[in-house]
C-alpha cells in the first residue's frame, strides 16, 4: 500500500485514482495522521498538495515520524514545500502565481523518478515556491518559472515536485507516479477486481461469522446491486435484500429490479410497495430539503418494518446492515478541509443504524465507481445495469419541482422515459453521465390543433462528468433535441413545452432541486 497524506488539495483523490490505474493499491489519510497510529505499514508515502502556506501560523504539518518509516517519500506541490520547510525553511511567496501548463526539463537524467518524463508538459498550480534548495537535496528538474520543479535528496529516496502529476494535463504524470510507486517503492501491482472479489468475500465471511444475518436496501442501481451480489456470494441466503417502491421510481423500474436481482442473480429479495405512504407524507410539501427528509424518514420507517418481519433461521440474528458506500464518500469524510458547507443532504439512510442497532458492512468502501462497474461485470451483472446512470434516492420526488402528486409524478416519469429511450436509441447512453427530465411547476401557453393550451414545462438535463462535483451539459445535435421535444409534447399529457438545460455545475447543480 502507498499512503497518501492529504493536505487538502482538490486533486488528492486523483493521486489514488492514478496509482490504482496501474494496479497499485493506495489509501488516503489526513495530513494530521499520527504515524505511530497508522492502520497499515505503507511501502511509500506521498504528501499531497494543499491550499495553505507552509510558513503561516496554523498551516498543517506532517508528523516528523514519517521519516522514521524509512520508506520512499514524494512531496507534491505543498507536499514538496513541506519537505523543504522541514529541511531549511526556504519557502516563500513567488512573485506571481503559476497556474497552467509548463514544460519540464530534467537536469539529472539518472533520477529514477523522471524516467520517460523529460521535456513533457506538466500542470502547475501554485503561488508559493522554493527559494533555495533544502539541505541535503539536489535539483533534478526545472521548468520556465520553477528552478526547483523537481528535487531529490542526495542519499535517501525522498523527492519533491512542484507540479501535479495526478492531473491528466501533466502528460507523463502517470509515468512519474508509476516510477515512484513501482520502481522506487517496489509496490506490488496486484490490485485487480478479481483479487478484490476473493479477499472481500473471505473478509465478509470472517466478519459475519457462521450464523449472523445481514440486510440491505437495493435500489436497482449499480452500487447496491454489486454490494448485494457480493453478500450473496459470501453468505448466500443469510443476506436479505429489501427493495422499497416509494412511488417515485422510473417507469418499469420495480419490475426490472425484481427480474434482475431475484430471478437473474438469485438474491433473496423482498419487494415492498409503499407508494401511497410516501405520496401521502409528501402532500402539500414543496421545499426540496423537506421533501428529502420526508422521503428519507419514510424509507427508514418502511425498511424497519419489513426488516422486523424477516425471521432468520433459529438461533441466528440480523446483525448487519449492508451499505453501498464508495471510496469518494470515504475520502470526502477524511480529507483535510476544515468545515465544509452542506449543499444538499444526499444520505437518506443514516438514521437506520441508530434505530436498529445494526452494525455497518460496506464491501465497496475501498472502490471508485469505475472499479465497482468492473467488479459488477466480473460478477455477471447485466451490462445495462452496470452502466446505469445514477438515480437519486428521493427519485422523481426531487424531479417534480414543487408539490409531489401522483399526477405530477406520472408526467415526469413518462417524459423521462421518452428522453432516455431516445438517448439509448441514438447510442448516446454511455457517453452521458446522467440524463433525466424534470417537471417544472409553471404553466406556459401553447397551441395544439387550433386550440390554445396552457400546460406545464419539462426541462431536460444531460451532463458529462467524472466525479459529479463539477459537470458540463451534454451537446446534443439539434435534430435529436427536436425529436425528443416533439415526442414529449405529443405523447405526454400535461406538457406544453420542452426546454434543454445548458447550465454547468457549478454554478448549477445536477438535479433541479
Ligand atoms: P447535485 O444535484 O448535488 O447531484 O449536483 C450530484 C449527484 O448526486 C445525485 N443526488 C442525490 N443522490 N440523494 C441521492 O442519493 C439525493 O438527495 C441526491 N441529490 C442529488 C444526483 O442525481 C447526481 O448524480
Amino acid at each position: 500500500t502507498i499512503l497518501v497524506l492529504d493536505f487538502g488539495s482538490q486533486y488528492s483523490h486523483l493521486i489514488i485514482r492514478r496509482l490504482r490505474e496501474f494496479n497499485v493499491y493506495a489509501e488516503m489519510l489526513p495530513c494530521t495522521q499520527k504515524i505511530s497510529e497508522l492502520p497499515f505499514k505503507p511501502v511509500g508515502v506521498i504528501l499531497s498538495g494543499g491550499p495553505f502556506s507552509v510558513y503561516e501560523d496554523g498551516a498543517p504539518h506532517v508528523d516528523h515520524d514519517v521519516f522514521k518509516l524509512d520508506v520512499p517519500i514524494l512531496g507534491i506541490c505543498y507536499g514538496m514545500q513541506e519537505l523543504a520547510w522541514i529541511n531549511g525553511k526556504g519557502v516563500g511567496r513567488g512573485e506571481k502565481r503559476e497556474y497552467g501548463p509548463a514544460t519540464l526539463t530534467v537536469v539529472d537524467p539518472a533520477c529514477p523518478l523522471f524516467e520517460g518524463v523529460d521535456h513533457s508538459q506538466v500542470w502547475m498550480s501554485h503561488h508559493d515556491k522554493l527559494q533555495s534548495l533544502p539541505t541535503g537535496f539536489k535539483t533534478v528538474a526545472t521548468s520556465g518559472n520553477s528552478p526547483f520543479a523537481g528535487i531529490a535528496h542526495e542519499e535517501k529516496p525522498i523527492y519533491g515536485i512542484q507540479f501535479h502529476p495526478e492531473v491528466t494535463h501533466s502528460v507523463q504524470g502517470k509515468t512519474l507516479l508509476k516510477n515512484f510507486a513501482v520502481k522506487i517503492c517496489k509496490a506490488s501491482q496486484n490490485w485487480t477486481m478479481a483479487n478484490f472479489i476473493e479477499t472481500e468475500i473471505k473478509r465478509i465471511r470472517t466478519l459475519v461469522g457462521p450464523s449472523a444475518e445481514v440486510i440491505g436496501a437495493v435500489s436497482g442501481g449499480v452500487d447496491s446491486t454489486v454490494g448485494a451480489k457480493i453478500m450473496k456470494e459470501a453468505i448466500g441466503d443469510r443476506f436479505h435484500a429489501i427493495y422499497v417502491d416509494n412511488g417515485l421510481m422510473r417507469k418499469n423500474e420495480t419490475v426490472q429490479v425484481k427480474k434482475t436481482l431475484d430471478e437473474g442473480l438469485g438474491i433473496n429479495l423482498t419487494v415492498v410497495d409503499a407508494s401511497s405512504q410516501f405520496l401521502d407524507n409528501l402532500k402539500g410539501v414543496t421545499d426540496p430539503e423537506k421533501k428529502r427528509k420526508i422521503i428519507g424518514n419514510t424509507f427508514i420507517h418502511v425498511f424497519e418494518k419489513v426488516a422486523s418481519e424477516i425471521k432468520p433461521k433459529d438461533g441466528s440474528q440480523i446483525e448487519y446492515l449492508l451499505q453501498g458506500t464508495l471510496y469518494p464518500d470515504v475520502i470526502e469524510s477524511i480529507s483535510f478541509k476544515g468545515p465544509s458547507q452542506t449543499i444538499k443532504t444526499h444520505h437518506n439512510v443514516g438514521g437506520l443504524l441508530e434505530d436498529m442497532k445494526l452494525k455497518l458492512i460496506e464491501p465497496l468502501r475501498e472502490l471508485f465507481k469505475d472499479e465497482v462497474r468492473d467488479l459488477g461485470t466480473l460478477m455477471g451483472i447485466p451490462e445495462d445495469l452496470v452502466w446505469r446512470h445514477p438515480f437519486p434516492g428521493p427519485g422523481l420526488g426531487i424531479r417534480v419541482l414543487g408539490e409531489v402528486t401522483p399526477e405530477q409524478v406520472k408526467i415526469a416519469r413518462e417524459a423521462d422515459y421518452i428522453f432516455i429511450e431516445e438517448i439509448r436509441k441514438a447510442g448516446l447512453y454511455r457517453n452521458i453521465s446522467q440524463a433525466f427530465a424534470a417537471l417544472l411547476p409553471v404553466k406556459s401557453v401553447g397551441v395544439m390543433g387550433d386550440q390554445r393550451t396552457y400546460e406545464q414545462v419539462i426541462a431536460l438535463r444531460a451532463i458529462e462528468t467524472t466525479d459529479f462535483m463539477t459537470a458540463d451539459w451534454y451537446v446534443f445535435d439539434a435534430k435529436f433535441l427536436k425529436k425528443v421535444a416533439s415526442r414529449i409534447v405529443n405523447e405526454v399529457d400535461g406538457v406544453a413545452r420542452v426546454t434543454y438545460d445548458i447550465t454547468s455545475k457549478p454554478p448549477a447543480t445536477v438535479e433541479w432541486e
